[in-house]
């Protein structure tokens, strides 16, 4: 939305000068939306381990300096609690997690201590804490039992998940509906939502075993970019469409209270979906370089298509998808080209937040 005299007033101005702590602040959305709530004029504090990948956008965007980060495990419970208890936080995002699918394969144990255990931890933290008015809990869409249908899953759909990070992402989203019934309908209670989008790109992601940075890393080291499996179909989005839901929805939670204490979809268009080929293909075309072939599968599950009904968050958020697929993946891979330019990227990253405010729907 843009003022009289031409400038951006976004999210009405409601995050300036709110406290406002981060879970995985050090991780890809997490530092996105770190910069973007600074830029916005929050006091912001993250909790997170250290970077895991090498570059990292934490590091990229100098975020360290920036924002205090308290370097810790959410299983940590004394040390979570005292973080709470120190910054006492009026808004929390919960984005810590161990986020990859194939890596939950590997580590099942990890996966659901960390996710279902930890997300616990994080909700009991801000109860005790008592400073927390709105709580948006992290999921995804493959919280949801995936029956491999066209058709978009709503809210109301069952949860499930074949593999072990989905099916954790399903423990959480009935984890919270039970914590916000037993815990939060009081006085002394908060308004926490549950947020479920799906496949996100965007630049300063280095994580394995994801398409488009696994498409980049091939570029920059003169590779030929392997693709496991051409033909899957998915849906595609930039990193600012569902961080700009969590931040609508917390502004809800905050400002309208628990009538908002529900799980909400955020997700791209219908035409946003591409196949692996097609947005493999996509990068090459706008990074000007890099050749796709096609590597055998492994006989891990993958899930099919899964697209996600947002009429809700429409309806009740007034939230919508801004950039389609083609426009993420062009802005990515000019973060990355930039990136790997040796260009400050600070600067650059604020630019897209900013472009992204102007063209927002
Ligand atoms: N990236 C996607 O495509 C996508 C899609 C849907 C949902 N999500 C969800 O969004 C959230 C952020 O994902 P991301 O892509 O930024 O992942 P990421 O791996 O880049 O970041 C994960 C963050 O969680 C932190 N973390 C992990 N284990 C922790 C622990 N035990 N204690 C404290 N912090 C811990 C990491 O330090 C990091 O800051 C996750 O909840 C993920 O499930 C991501």
């Amino acid at each position: 939305m843009e003022s009289l005299e031409g400038l951006i007033v976004a999210f009405n101005n409601f995050y300036s000068g709110k406290k406002v702590l981060v879970t995985g602040a050090t991780g890809f959305k997490g530092s996105w939306l770190v910069l973007w709530l600074k830029k916005l004029g929050a006091d912001v504090h993250g909790y997170a381990l250290a970077p895991n990948t090498k570059p990292s956008m934490f590091e990229a965007l100098n975020i360290g300096n920036q924002v205090l980060t308290v370097f810790g495990d959410i299983l940590e419970r004394e040390k979570l609690q005292k973080t709470f208890d120190d910054f006492r936080p009026e808004i929390v995002f919960h984005l810590a997690a161990q986020p990859l699918v194939r890596l939950s394969y590997a580590e099942p144990v990890l996966t659901y201590e960390t996710n279902v255990i930890g997300t616990l931890n994080v909700l009991e933290a801000a109860r005790k804490c008592g400073s927390v008015k709105a709580f948006v809990n992290v999921t995804t869409d493959k919280c949801y039992e995936n029956k491999e249908v066209a058709k978009g899953y709503t809210e109301d759909c069952p949860m499930g998940g074949y593999d072990p990070y989905s099916s954790s992402k399903g423990c959480v989203e009935i984890l919270s509906s039970s914590y916000r019934r037993s815990f939060l309908m009081k006085e002394d209670g908060y308004a926490m939502a549950t947020a479920r989008a799906g496949n996100v790109i965007g630049g300063g992601d280095w994580a394995l075993d994801r398409l488009v940075p696994d498409c980049i890393r091939s570029i920059n080291d003169g590779i030929k970019i392997e693709i496991r499996n051409p033909v899957a179909v998915r849906p595609w989005q930039h990193v600012l469409e569902p961080l700009s839901g969590y931040m609508v929805l917390a502004e809800k939670l905050y400002t309208q209270g628990i009538i908002f204490a529900q799980g909400y979809n955020f997700g791209p268009d219908e035409d946003s979906v591409l196949t692996v080929a097609e947005v493999s293909k996509l990068v090459t075309e706008y990074y000007g370089k890099g050749e796709v072939v096609v590597h055998k599968r492994d006989d891990l599950h993958e899930a099919g298509l899964l697209m996600l009904n947002v009429e809700k968050a429409a309806k009740e958020l007034e939230w919508h998808p801004t950039w389609t697929a083609r426009t993420a993946i062009k802005e990515t891979v000019e973060w990355y080209r930039r990136f790997y330019a040796g260009e400050e990227m600070n600067a650059f990253t604020l630019d897209q937040i900013e472009k992204f405010e102007r063209e927002r729907k």
